[in-house]
């Protein structure tokens, strides 16, 4: 490759099977236009809705090739016309859809967050961080001194939301995989981390918890999210934010009583979040998020295993699926 062009990954067919959509194409790097700067990526995030990208789930009418990746860490290497808040040089975080899993990328000045440092930590903020930090704090309602549920905990967004319930005075259940996710969470203050491989949810929800869940934050769906729904407390709010577990198989049919008559007895509900519809409150969220880790008061845990160049990024996606990763999974350009 010469230094006149740049690799980035795109989707040639929809399918969320990521492997299969995935191809990697060469082209000239573009000059960033009236407004626009110039970003080469140094950091990706990797987000368990990739393979959604891929099977065109984000769009109506999705065209191909679609560009792939979300959120990424960089450096401003050229400004265009008019552009008075970046210069060459600035580390900035950015979170288009599209803009990640590529060596650069062109952005709207407006777009691009400064940043004193283009890290792996700084990047997680813009997608994981935000979809905490909005979904818990506007749709969810989130109080204090409420029971507060967390699926996928050790996850990318699931450890923002078990520190900011923590922050804000709640009681943080959360839900993992392994045993080393378990001493992840304890460490970020869960005070009741459960590895439901290990232990029945159901059971220590029932024994441990009998007065329901207030709050839920949920990623995973399946049997979990009806283990959740059925432990609501009266006026709980669960968080439907993802369904990770149905994503590259489809949804499972399932016959059951409708969801009513577990809700309205309880006042209970069930919110539905998607982070592009909450575009403003991002820079509301994303300061206050910034301002906590940067007081030390909030810790991204980012997954050790380095996932290196744009070939790497399918094994990425799919240690992300496959349970093990803890923390934010990343790329490195
Ligand atoms: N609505 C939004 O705007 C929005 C934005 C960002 C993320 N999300 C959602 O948040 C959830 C977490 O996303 P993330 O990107 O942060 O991923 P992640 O939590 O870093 O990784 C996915 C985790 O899901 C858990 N999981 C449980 N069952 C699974 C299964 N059958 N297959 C794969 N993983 C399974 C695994 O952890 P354990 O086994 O330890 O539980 C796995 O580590 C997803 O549902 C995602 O779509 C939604």
């Amino acid at each position: 490759m010469s230094t006149t062009t740049y690799r980035k990954l795109i989707a040639t067919t929809l399918t969320p099977h990521f492997r299969e959509a995935a191809e990697i194409v060469e082209e000239p790097i573009p000059e960033p236009g009236r407004g626009e700067v110039l970003v080469r990526n140094l950091y990706a995030g990797v987000n368990a809705t990739d393979v959604n990208i891929t099977a065109g789930r984000y769009s109506a009418d999705p065209e191909l090739p679609l560009d792939l990746g979300a959120e990424a860490a960089g450096e401003v290497v050229a400004v265009g016309e008019a552009v008075k808040n970046l210069e060459e040089g600035d580390a900035v975080v950015t979170g288009l859809l599209g803009g990640g899993y590529r060596e650069y990328q062109i952005v709207s000045a407006r777009h691009a967050i400064p940043v004193p440092e283009a890290t792996p930590e700084a990047l997680s903020v813009v997608v994981s961080g935000l979809t905490a930090s909005i979904a818990l704090g506007v749709t969810g309602d989130m109080g204090t001194d409420e029971t507060v549920m967390v699926t996928a905990a050790a996850g990318g967004t699931g450890q923002y939301a078990v520190q900011l319930a923590k922050l804000a005075g709640n009681h943080v259940v959360g839900t993992c995989g392994t045993d080393a996710k378990v001493e992840l969470l304890r460490d970020l203050g869960c005070d009741r981390p459960i590895n439901y491989r290990t232990e029945n949810v159901r059971k220590v929800l029932r024994e441990e918890y009998p007065d329901g869940l207030n709050l839920v934050y949920e990623g995973v769906g399946s049997s979990l999210f009806d283990t959740c729904v059925d432990n609501l407390a009266v006026h709980g709010r669960l968080l439907s934010i993802g369904y990770v577990g149905e994503y590259v198989e489809g949804l499972e049919r399932v016959e059951q009583p409708r969801i009513y008559a577990k809700l309205l007895g309880k006042s209970a509900s069930v919110r539905g979040f998607f982070l592009p519809h909450f575009r403003r409150y991002f820079e509301e969220h994303t300061q206050r998020l910034f301002w906590l880790i940067g007081q030390d008061r909030l810790h991204v845990a980012i997954d050790p295993k380095e996932f290196i160049g744009v070939e790497s990024i399918p094994d990425a996606v799919e240690y992300l699926h496959s349970g093990e990763s803890r923390g934010k999974v990343v790329v490195q350009f």
